[in-house]
């Protein structure tokens, strides 16, 4: 038998085929401006990553609903008023030779108050984290419904456009990972209670989508292995909604952790973080083994990956079929070209300087205001590196050692942007 490789080519269950394992992660881009469209600056930053060597880049989360934005400076896509620009940004994403797909997604209650000061979610239960967030309204069947569809009209749209797939975001404490969740989601409907009422939401989801895109084309999942939090989704369900989503058709699943109360996702789990003596590499991989186990639809994992020796583990001993990236990728463009041309052997950059009151505090101080300033400063960094190359600009990774410049940075854009674009909404 010949060794498994992250150079191999990937076929999905739809026919379509990756050229190799690697897959840049979705990450929000915050480029739009107040008319939530894609733009130039979209197209030099997607260009630039094109030309990377990964298989596939993943846009950052395209919402489906103008009324519900994860930040402002979202794309929405709701209606075919941006099918021009849409063609625009697929083309120059994959004018360097790979493949792009979009991600779709509502926030639910992890919708800022400058957009939204009652957003939708399962439950009323609201998300307390400085006041940034309104208390949520209890979705209607109606609210469901529309929700169900809207997902399916922006997946119609993004074919159309020339995007080669979609992937449906179900982790990190979104829309659909709400429904997920029973913190989140206290229905006594048939949208909440079981298992299979949570991940009825996202099932229906699934299957509208499918049901507009077609049976050859890449539909995704990014699932949360756990949300790591009491009460909340665990790693068993996770594997159980895997293998619904299997049995349904799907072409692969993203694995990922955590939510906005818990950011797993960027921070690695408590237990990693814990431990010294586990590298924090790679957080979500013995989650993943598990649902490896559980299902054979072609799986990827993501966060964490910074050595070439952890993500050739993953591939031939875990069996996992694609290490997605992210942060590394905003830093060095070039970074999986390196990989595959074997001249790196580590990704990405040293994060010291990111935080602040480290030794004292650190990631995981017991300040949650620290706590906050740094998970956000690590966020931004990396949103203020994605806008330097979208003005053509290269990564300046010289400039990192202001924690709390990012922070403010992330207040200053999403609290103008916001009111600009609420302004411009009512004029
Ligand atoms: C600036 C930034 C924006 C992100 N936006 C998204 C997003 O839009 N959708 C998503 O699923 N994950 C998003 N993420 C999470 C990443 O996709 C990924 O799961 C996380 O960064 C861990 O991978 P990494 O260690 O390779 O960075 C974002 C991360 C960062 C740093």
């Amino acid at each position: 038998m010949t060794k498994r490789s992250y150079s191999d080519h990937l076929e999905l269950p739809c026919g379509v085929g990756l050229k190799n394992r690697f897959a840049r992660s979705a990450m929000t881009e915050a480029l739009a401006d107040v008319d939530d469209a894609p733009n130039k600056a979209h197209q030099t930053l997607y260009e630039r990553w094109s030309y990377g060597g990964m298989a596939m880049q993943m846009t950052g989360n395209v919402m489906v609903d103008k009324r519900y934005l994860e930040r402002p400076g979202n794309v929405v896509v709701q209606d075919e008023s941006v099918l021009n620009v849409l063609q625009d940004w697929a083309r120059a994403a994959k004018s360097g030779g790979s493949q792009v797909w979009m991600q779709i997604s509502h926030p639910g209650r992890q919708c800022p108050i400058v957009v939204h000061t009652r957003p939708l979610s399962p439950s009323a239960e609201k998300l307390r984290i400085l006041g940034l967030f309104g208390k949520p309204t209890a979705m209607t069947s109606e609210d469901i419904q529309d929700a169900i569809q809207r997902y399916a009209t922006t997946a119609a749209i993004a074919k159309k456009a020339g995007f080669d797939g979609v992937q449906i975001h179900a982790a990190h404490g979104y829309l659909v990972s709400q429904f997920l969740s029973p913190i989140t989601n206290q229905r006594k409907d048939d949208w909440g209670g079981s298992l299979e009422n949570r991940a009825k939401f996202l099932r229906k989801v699934y299957a509208a989508t499918r049901a507009v895109v077609g049976k050859d084309f890449p539909v995704a999942v990014k699932l949360n292995s756990a949300d790591f939090q009491k009460g909340g989704f665990l790693i068993e369900d996770s594997c159980q909604v895997a293998r619904w989503l299997e049995d349904d058709g799907i072409d692969l699943i993203e694995l990922s952790g955590g939510t906005y109360e818990q950011m797993s996702f960027v921070n690695g789990t408590e237990e990693r973080q814990r431990d010294s003596t586990i590298k924090r590499e790679a957080y979500f991989l013995e989650y993943a083994r598990e649902v490896r186990h559980a299902v054979s639809v072609p799986l990827m994992v993501t966060g964490g990956f910074r050595s070439v020796a952890a993500m050739e583990r993953a591939i031939v001993d875990d069996g996992i079929d694609m290490i997605g990236l992210a942060r590394p990728l905003c830093v060095q463009p070039d970074a999986v070209a390196g990989i595959l041309d074997g001249l790196v052997e580590k990704i990405g950059i040293e994060e010291d300087g990111l935080v602040i009151g480290r030794g004292r505090f650190g990631v995981n101080a017991r300040n949650w205001f620290i706590n906050l300033v740094n998970t956000v400063s690590r966020v931004e960094y990396y949103a203020w590196q994605m806008n330097r190359m979208s003005r053509g600009l290269m990564p300046q990774t010289d400039a990192r050692n202001n924690a709390v410049g990012y922070f403010l940075w992330y207040l200053n854009r999403t609290t103008f942007l916001g009111l600009r674009r609420k302004f411009a909404r009512k004029s």
